[in-house]
């Protein structure tokens, strides 16, 4: 353990955990995004990821807290947990879904995330919070990407699939700093943490980009010229939206702390508190060309 170790107050006092009571369609259709066929199998890449990735972290924190003692981090350790078994639970039901409207080929993907996932649960527990925290540094710039770039990404696009990418968004935005903070108590160690950055980011997305090309491929697209160029046009828009962050990531005073959250993303806790809880989580209107925050109470204009 790291005896220097010391916790740091975070802009997020309380991580929430909500339910995810998204109900999609069944005959939700698997390219959601409208004239965008790269970019709706991108993210469905990414989502095939998630009941891999997520259930990986759970365990790895949980682990990781039997040597914690600090109260406030453990508290944090908790919400983390609720708030990612909320989201994998989500994804598995929406990757059911693209697998039963037209991609049975991702259960492929699937059994290689398995594999990949069993081994990557025997390494050392450091190498484990590195490769989470790393994670987490790359999240933190898929949430700015997509929160304050919804309306070109997501206009017009599935409401239930867009929504749910987004208040996932929400909640790793509260839940940024943990990962980190777990192995700052755990290790600190610079070096370890610097390769996580980049075992974190790059395992999850080669596996996302693999979905992607897996529903390409089954499109009979990737010989077209304008799927080619949608792949270089996304890639350049990943890299130009998400590289800072790693590199900032990579800074050896780097703390998530110094990211500032979206404005979208905190008028949507507000507007979510103000919910009753027997309702159900509204949409974002993607057809709105602001597309704000689907609630009409607490938010202030
Ligand atoms: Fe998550
Ligand atoms: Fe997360």
């Amino acid at each position: 353990m790291n005896h220097d170790y010391r916790y740091q107050a975070k802009q997020v006092d309380k991580i929430i955990v909500r339910p995810f009571s998204f109900e999609f369609p069944d005959d939700l259709d698997p390219k959601w995004v409208p004239d965008n066929i790269v970019r709706s199998h991108f993210f469905n890449g990414v989502s095939l990821t998630m009941p891999y990735l997520e259930p990986f972290l759970v365990k790895t924190m949980r682990e990781a807290s039997e040597q914690i003692s600090e109260p406030k981090l453990l508290e944090d350790i908790r919400g983390f947990n609720g708030q990612e078994a909320s989201h994998y639970k989500c994804h598995r039901r929406l990757n059911t879904l693209l697998k039963a409207n037209g991609y049975p080929e991702f259960e492929e993907v699937e059994a290689r995330l398995d594999a990949t996932y069993k081994r990557l649960s025997t390494r050392s527990l450091r190498t484990r919070l590195a490769y989470s925290a790393g994670f987490e540094c790359m999240t933190n710039g898929f949430t700015t990407w997509l929160i304050n770039k919804r309306q070109q990404l997501f206009r017009g696009a599935s409401p239930h699939i867009a929504s749910f990418w987004l208040m996932h968004m929400i909640e790793e935005t509260e839940h940024k700093t943990v990962a980190f903070d777990v192995y700052m108590a755990y290790s600190g160690q610079y070096l370890p943490r610097a390769i996580g950055v980049f075992h974190g980011s790059f395992h999850v997305l080669a596996y996302g980009i693999i979905g992607m090309f897996t529903a390409l491929k089954k499109d009979g697209k990737l010989s077209e010229l304008n799927c080619i160029t949608g792949i270089i046009q996304h890639f350049f828009s990943l890299l130009w939206n998400v590289g800072p962050f790693l590199l900032r990531a990579l800074l050896p005073w780097h703390n998530p702390r110094g990211e500032a959250d979206p404005e979208w993303m905190r008028q949507w806790v507000i507007g979510h508190a103000a919910l009753s809880a027997d309702e159900q989580l509204p949409l974002v209107d993607t057809n709105d060309p602001d597309m704000p925050v689907p609630f009409t109470q607490g938010v202030t204009a």
